[in-house]
């Protein structure tokens, strides 16, 4: 089963406070966006894979070592773009490819318009999405990175609901999943509550 982890850091509860309240201005809103998206990472990317070098320091050779693995960032459009800048800063080495979903106002049903994979997948997946709500969105990505060939894909997201969490254990059982906070329930627009609102909108500035 994948895990589920639950950010208890107290940083993450700090800026998610700034993040849900509604007065909190677009600029203001992308930097916490940012900033929790990179407390996630670091947890999430605590075990990926090293290999043994060496460097010369301007006193002696230095025992180091760097990432070993092709590691790709797949932000979910649009509001995942917001959470791939903060990161690709942190792993100068990621790849960031795409995928653009929209979820359908009436049946809330993700509906695909772009996809950009390479013809070689990498060997780790990180799916960025700030928002798992029903998890239609979540599922279809995953499943669409599975198909390119990863084989270790981890999803992050900074605010899930219980009903999401539920479909992706369900769907995707071998998917780590790392969150900044599990809320309470959707709601009947099958927005998340207490949640944060519509997160592209809050990011792009486009109420
Ligand atoms: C939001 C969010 C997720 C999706 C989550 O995208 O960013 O992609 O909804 O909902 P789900 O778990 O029920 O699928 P939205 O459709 O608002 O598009 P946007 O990012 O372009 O604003
Ligand atoms: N998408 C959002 O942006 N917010 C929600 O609460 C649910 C889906």
């Amino acid at each position: 089963m994948g895990r589920i982890t639950e950010l208890e850091h107290p940083l993450s509860w700090h800026h998610l406070a700034t993040l849900r309240d509604q007065r909190t201005p677009p600029h203001l809103f992308r930097e916490q966006v940012g900033h929790l998206s990179l407390l996630l990472a670091c947890k999430a990317m605590e075990t990926l894979p090293l290999r043994a070098m060496e460097v010369e320091t301007p006193l002696a050779r230095a025992a180091c070592r760097q990432l070993a693995c092709r590691i790709a960032l797949v932000p979910i459009l649009r509001a995942g773009l917001g959470m791939a800048d903060a990161i690709q800063a942190l792993v100068p080495t990621a790849e960031v490819w795409h995928l653009g979903f929209y979820r359908d106002e009436t049946t809330h049903q993700p509906v695909e318009y772009y996809r950009k994979f390479s013809s070689a997948p990498p060997e780790i997946a990180f799916i960025l999405d700030p928002m798992l709500a029903t998890g239609g969105s979540a599922c279809e990505g995953i499943g669409m990175v599975r198909q390119w060939g990863v084989e270790r894909i981890s999803l992050l997201c900074l605010i899930a609901a219980p009903e999401g969490v539920a479909r992706v254990q369900a769907a995707h059982p071998d998917v780590d999943l790392y969150t900044c906070a599990i809320d309470e329930r959707l709601d009947e627009n099958a927005y998340i509550v207490p949640g944060l609102g519509d997160a592209g909108d809050r990011i792009f500035n486009t109420h």
